[in-house]
């Protein structure tokens, strides 16, 4: 490993020991949901996008193939794609395809690793276009490679991750996308919608338990880098609707009462006691479209499926 590498790999355990440390402490205890994503968490959530249940992937990539050609003519020739969160790029593909004369790609993703393996596999490809991947937290990116300055932008932002943030970060969000993408750039952002919850359960909590292993990997994750002590088998995964909110609440409930160490510290946990993980909101398309304004982006259009699940919005900076 190069010493920068190692550096960076010292600057991420302490990130995410902090995080943990504070979260845990606090009388609502919480972990943010970008650990979830190490190689173990990463591969599990690959796994969560290839489920029966998990209606969210499967209707994305049929809106995708269905829309692309449009979505490819009204973005034109000669822009830089930019996806946030590209996780395995599997999606991207399809756009990859559709798009004339790409200038680049550039796929942003917390995971080196899986942001690497995925640029590979493109590069095999595509030759008519430079990959350029950006290990960072879509959140807290603030410059692109200087490679694609003054170039036009597209940007992707697929899995309804923006359904991860709260109302006030998904505007930030989105105001920082817009900086990033330019005057006169393109975004076209992927939005699951309310529906019932018979249907929008089971892609939290699915018969295989795939999503409750992704879940309980972050106490995995926690044991392996963190010296803890979490007994998986005493901690459980829920998945719950809150309809005030309109979004799906994950958390990790303690099946017992115990007490786990985790870098020399002790935490306390009651029977019952919950550790949130992640909040996934989900919108209507008008809801969504005036969260975009807000934020100063144009709704162009609008697609969904035919049982109006899942949507894909195309927004132009205003
Ligand atoms: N963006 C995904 C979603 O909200 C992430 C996700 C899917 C997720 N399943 C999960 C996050 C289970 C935590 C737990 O749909």
């Amino acid at each position: 490993m190069l010493s920068s590498e190692r550096a960076a790999k010292a600057h991420a355990e302490e990130d995410f020991a902090q995080a943990v440390l504070e979260g845990l402490s606090r009388t609502r205890r919480s972990i943010p949901c970008r650990f979830f994503y190490d190689d173990a968490g990463s591969a599990l959530f690959e796994a969560i996008t290839r489920l029966q249940e998990y209606y969210p992937t499967r209707i994305e990539t049929t809106l995708l193939e269905a829309h692309r050609a449009e979505i490819a003519s009204l973005a034109g020739a000669g822009r830089v794609l930019v996806e946030f969160g590209s996780g395995s790029s599997r999606k991207t593909r399809l756009l990859l395809d559709a798009l004339d004369d790409l200038a680049a790609y550039v796929p942003i993703d917390v995971n080196d690793t899986f942001l690497q393996e995925a640029a590979s596999r493109l590069r095999a490809r595509h030759d008519g276009f430079p990959i350029l991947p950006l290990v960072a937290d879509f959140m807290r990116t603030r410059a692109l490679p200087t490679k694609v300055a003054g170039l036009p932008k597209l940007g992707f932002f697929s899995g309804s991750t923006i359904g991860n943030l709260s109302h006030t970060e998904a505007s930030a969000f989105l105001s920082n996308a817009a900086h990033l993408l330019g005057p006169g750039g393109l975004f076209l952002v992927a939005v699951d919608l309310k529906k019932d919850l018979d249907i929008l359960l089971p892609a939290y909590d699915d018969a295989d338990g795939v999503t409750a292993a992704f879940n309980l990997n972050l106490l995995a994750r926690i044991n392996r880098e963190l010296d803890g002590t979490f007994d998986l088998g005493r901690f459980a995964h829920e998945a719950v609707y809150n309809e005030a909110q309109g979004r799906v609440e994950i958390y990790v409930v303690s099946l017992a009462e115990q007490t786990v160490q985790i870098c020399a510290r002790s935490f306390s946990f009651a029977r019952g006691e919950r550790i949130h993980t992640e909040n996934s909101h989900k919108y209507t398309v008008e809801a969504f479209q005036s969260l975009a304004r807000s934020a100063k982006w144009k709704p162009i259009k609008a697609w969904t499926d035919a049982e109006d699940l899942f949507s894909l919005h195309l927004l132009r900076s205003a």
